[in-house]
């Protein structure tokens, strides 16, 4: 195969939902259906708990298994899937919001009950700053839910975009019937409890024939032919296009406990869903078949054994062919290094690869060298954009139970911030460590492994915060008067930037309306005036 067949043929995604819309359940049966995994229950199993948990082994389980599922490849139908796992813990949410920066579209879970929830609303916004393509799978047909013409106004108000579907529910709950396939013309009935096969799935050239009566009933028959007149009339013809350039989603319906819906979602999916995309640096854009291979780190996994120091840096190929053993050049280092036993992920099981094309995640085993962003080359200078840390919203000053481990707890602190566990920021004027992160459990989490893998100990002092932000400005002397003004609020990140300290929203208020010279930024990516 060519390198752009290989490319052509790779679709890499990653499933977003707020908990308990049936993410888990559908990671499952798109598993099944792509032969990765034989029974059922084995990524439900393995599911991260939902409850923040302050039980150490508990935390050590989830990084066991978030690495085990990080990325989860799989062939169907001639296509090379590359589902990345997305925590569904709300503590996670930076770790999801980074590993959206690696994936070339996303599917939607909605529970047909809720519609549109808190953490689906904060998701799509990051799918929104890369214009990431979106499929939206409504979940949970099975059980009672609100009308679907309600569902989908809900979610266009709410999340601001234009779906279009391409199946539709014949009625729902305990007289749920079955999907219509509107691009098909096909009718598939649900049978609960029993597994989809194709027996029960039916082509109807023409609603308006007898068939659908004989095989629904009359009155939902009728019901569906009234529901396709409107859906034809409100919305507009489905354009691939218009997905790709993410101004429409496609809505399918279904019940993933049931398996039902899901495989014309799978087929939707390898038909629609865009190939790996070309890719914004610093320097230009780099399309896929660029014949230089370039790629950049989006997450990293420290080993579970405190024995063995070394992490996986997960890399998502963004052009040219990967290759084990060749040298490459680590452009934040400005060294070469190469890479003899990196992974792949297939069917949930690591495997040494020689090669890797774009849209694949490979595991490169790393003794301290990555951080997040970091981007490798065959030589040129440039580096990937879009991989922003988020502002934090909850801050612990850190201070340093062990005086004689000081050197340990600073090198445990630099290397859990570079995997991103949290962010790290250095107060001005007494030089106190401050850490920043989304969710409280990764404090716990810092603690305990600094205590496991470094042998420090640290304990948290509460600091009062709204929020922290980048600061930035044109006029050098106005940025430099404010960090002087304002010493006792400022801090820099670990790249050395100002970042204010705001110890209430009416204090960042003030700030910004008093500074209009001044940039205030709330993701760590921005240009620099
Ligand atoms: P998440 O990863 O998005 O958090 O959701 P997950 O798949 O774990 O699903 C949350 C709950 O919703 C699970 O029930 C799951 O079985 C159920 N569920 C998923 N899809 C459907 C569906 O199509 N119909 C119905 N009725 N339920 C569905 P649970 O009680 O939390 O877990 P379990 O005991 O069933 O495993």
């Amino acid at each position: 195969m060519t390198i752009k067949e290989e490319i052509e043929r790779r679709r890499t995604f990653g499933i977003i939902s707020h908990p308990d819309a049936g993410k888990t359940t559908l990671t499952e049966k798109l598993l099944l259906f792509g032969g990765a995994i034989q029974t059922a229950g084995a990524v439900k199993s393995n599911k991260i708990k939902k409850h923040a948990t302050s039980d150490f082994m508990e935390i050590e389980r989830q990084r066991g298994i978030s690495v085990a599922t990080s990325v989860m490849g799989f062939e169907y139908k001639g296509v090379k899937i590359n589902l990345l796992d997305t925590p569904g813990h709300e503590d996670f949410a930076e770790d999801t919001y980074r590993t959206l920066t690696a994936v070339d579209s996303v599917i939607m879970v909605i529970d047909c009950a809720k519609g549109v929830e808190p953490q689906t609303r904060k998701l799509l916004e990051v799918c929104r700053m890369r214009n990431t393509p979106v499929i939206v799978f409504i979940n949970k047909l099975d059980r009672e839910g609100k009308n679907p013409f309600d569902l989908l106004d809900e979610i266009e108000k709410e999340l601001r975009i234009d779906l279009r579907p391409l199946t539709w529910p014949i009625s729902i709950g305990k007289t749920f019937k079955g999907v219509y396939n509107l691009y098909e013309k096909s009718l598939i009935l649900f049978n609960q409890g029993e597994k989809q096969t194709s027996d029960n799935s039916f082509e109807i050239k023409d609603l308006n024939d007898g068939t659908i009566d004989e095989i629904i009933g009359e009155d939902f028959a009728n019901t569906l032919r009234h529901d396709v007149e409107l859906i034809e009339g409100v919305y507009s013809e489905f354009e691939r296009e218009d997905y790709l350039e993410a101004m429409i989603s496609p809505v399918f319906f279904g019940s993933a406990v049931n398996n039902f819906g899901v495989r014309e979602l799978l087929d939707g999916f390898i038909k629609i869903a865009p190939p790996p995309r070309p890719r914004e640096t610093d320097v230009r854009i780099i399309k896929p078949d660029d014949k230089n291979f370039s790629g950049f780190v989006f997450k990293i996994h420290a080993n579970l054994d405190p024995k063995h120091r070394d992490r996986i840096a997960f890399l998502r190929v963004c052009s040219g062919k990967f290759e084990r053993n060749k040298n490459y050049y680590h452009v934040r280092e400005n060294r070469t290094m190469k890479f003899s036993n990196p992974t792949a992920f297939m069917a949930q099981e690591k495997s040494v690869v020689d090669e890797a094309y774009p849209g694949d995640i490979i595991g490169l085993y790393d003794s301290g060298n990555f951080k997040i962003g970091d981007t490798l080359t065959e030589g040129e200078k440039m580096n990937y954009k879009g991989i922003p840390q988020f502002s934090p919203e909850l801050f612990r000053y850190v201070v340093n139970a062990d005086p004689l481990k000081t050197k340990q707890l600073n090198k445990g602190l630099e290397q859990l911030t570079d995997e991103g566990v949290a962010q790290l920021f250095t107060k001005k004027t007494d030089n106190r460590k401050v850490l920043g992160t989304v969710g409280a459990l990764q404090f716990e989490v810092i603690q305990h492994r600094l205590k496991s893998e470094y042998a420090a100990s640290c304990n948290f002092e509460h600091i009062s915060l709204f929020k922290a932000c980048w600061v930035s400005s044109k006029d050098k002397k106005k940025l430099e008067e404010f960090i002087f003004e304002k010493s006792h609020h400022m801090a820099s990140d670990k790249e050395g930037r100002p970042v204010f300290l705001a110890e209430s929203a009416w204090a960042l208020q003030m700030a910004q309306e008093k500074n209009p010279a001044l940039q205030f930024h709330f993701i760590s990516e921005f240009k620099e005036n």
